[in-house]
């Protein structure tokens, strides 16, 4: 036997287990759960206090790979990604250049191999991301993507959008939209409202977020087709995707930890570190992406993983949007959500691995006889304070930055492979 997992409280939604029990391994697969008593040439124990869930998947990251490299690559991108308890993860395409074609597919999939996790990229909707012409959407296809952003920008053109949201419908790929108007954005840097008008900077209003929310969910309406929203941080987005949702639209929907912790009050630092974008917005947008994350609203938890230079995020008013959030995603949502009492820990399985995997349409991975063995095993009680400079990727931009979080990844397996021991 390669592996044998012993003492360890085993939880996944998709087999109805939750117990401590011994998982063992060989040749990648799973091939016993149930205690035994058996040697292996390696050999984990939980003690009867590590969890194991089916590996997590993080369908929105970026790795700035190819062109941008000082800010993060695929290998320093999926360290941080197994460090964090990761087993794959989907990377946008606002590299240099964008995956708008083939080619640049390939080399992903290619710089992946050595990774040792899933690593797929997520081609553009639009060519060079101009949001003028449409990609070869089954060249993309026949690439290997699974989903088409043009993340970081709106598809500006609502009849464009449309056909991108028809056509994939077609070839079985998802569109994955950032919802911005820049318009009404108009240089807005932090959510506008109380704390914009203190620090005298310009806002983000969030009719923004909620006017292009709205239109991709009557466009997937018009094509009968599926449409997923990125990185949902007001209470009115939210509104308009449960009320979709209720009506049988084909919407899906994600946010990212720091949305459901902070809000805007974090700017008043004056430290570009806490600007994304989105923005944080206030204690009610919080409260009610909280409350959506639970009752089911938004399907998954991504991280945006958005690295940059600390050059870069000097200067408050003119840095770029962006946070890392790979390695602290799991203790984050952990410490706010499951060691508060407001959800179990297979409501975390879901939103953290199953339904990412399932909206990218992935095969599920699941903590079964037979099936690949991907597992990220944690210490639900690990208390820990997050230090930048200790973290895996290559960039140091964290909004958790110097907060205190209880849970902690200690084993990544992918295809049986332990990947990072802590
Ligand atoms: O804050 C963000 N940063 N939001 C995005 O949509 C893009 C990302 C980036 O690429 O830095
Ligand atoms: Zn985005
Ligand atoms: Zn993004």
């Amino acid at each position: 036997m390669d592996l044998l997992i012993k003492n360890v409280r085993a939880c996944d939604p998709q087999t109805g287990l939750d117990e401590i029990t011994d998982i063992s391994v060989e040749n990648g697969k799973i091939v016993s759960i149930g205690k035994i008593n058996r040697s292996a040439v390696k050999v984990i124990d939980g003690m009867s206090k590590l969890c194991a869930l089916p590996g997590l998947f993080d369908m929105h990251v970026h790795f700035r790979d190819p062109g941008l490299t000082y800010k993060e690559d695929i290998i320093s991108g999926a360290n941080a990604a197994k460090a964090g308890g990761f087993t794959g993860v989907a990377c946008m395409p606002n590299t240099k250049p964008p995956v708008d074609n083939a080619e640049t597919v390939k080399y992903i999939f290619n710089e992946a191999k050595k990774t040792g996790i899933d690593v797929f990229p997520v081609g553009c909707i639009t060519k060079g991301m101009k949001g003028e012409e449409l990609c070869d959407f089954d060249e993309l296809k026949e690439a290997g993507v699974k989903a088409i952003s043009d993340d970081g920008r709106p598809v500006e053109n609502a009849e464009l959008m449309r056909q991108a949201i028809e056509s994939t419908n077609k070839n079985g790929l998802i569109v994955v939209s950032h919802c911005e108007d820049l318009k009404i954005i108009n240089g807005g840097i932090i959510n506008k409202g109380k704390i914009s008008e203190e620090l005298g900077v310009k806002g983000m209003d969030r009719a923004s977020e909620d006017y292009i929310t709205a239109r991709e969910i009557a466009l997937a309406m018009s094509c009968n087709a599926r449409v997923h929203i990125c990185h949902v941080s007001t209470k009115g987005s939210v509104n308009i995707i449960r009320a979709a949702k209720k009506d049988g639209v084909k919407v899906t929907c994600e946010t990212a930890p720091h949305y459901f912790t902070y809000t805007d009050e974090k700017l008043l630092s004056r430290d570009a570190d806490y600007r994304m974008s989105p923005p944080l917005r206030t204690e009610e947008d919080r409260a009610a992406i909280e409350e959506a994350v639970l009752d089911g609203t938004i399907d998954c938890i991504i991280t945006d993983h958005a690295p940059h230079a600390a050059e870069e995020k000097s200067d408050f008013e003119k840095a770029p949007n962006g946070v890392v959030g790979l390695e602290t995603s799991l203790a984050a949502t952990l410490t706010k959500l499951y060691h508060t009492g407001k959800c179990d820990l297979s409501k975390i399985a879901e939103i953290m691995s199953v339904n990412p995997r399932k909206i990218m349409g992935l095969e599920p991975i699941r903590i079964a006889v037979g099936e690949r063995c991907d597992l990220c095993i944690f210490d639900p009680d690990y208390q820990w304070e997050v230090i930048p400079e200790e973290l895996n990727s290559k960039s140091k931009n964290s909004v958790f930055k110097g907060e205190k979080l209880k849970g902690k990844n200690i084993y990544t397996i992918c295809k049986g492979k332990i990947v990072f021991a802590l």
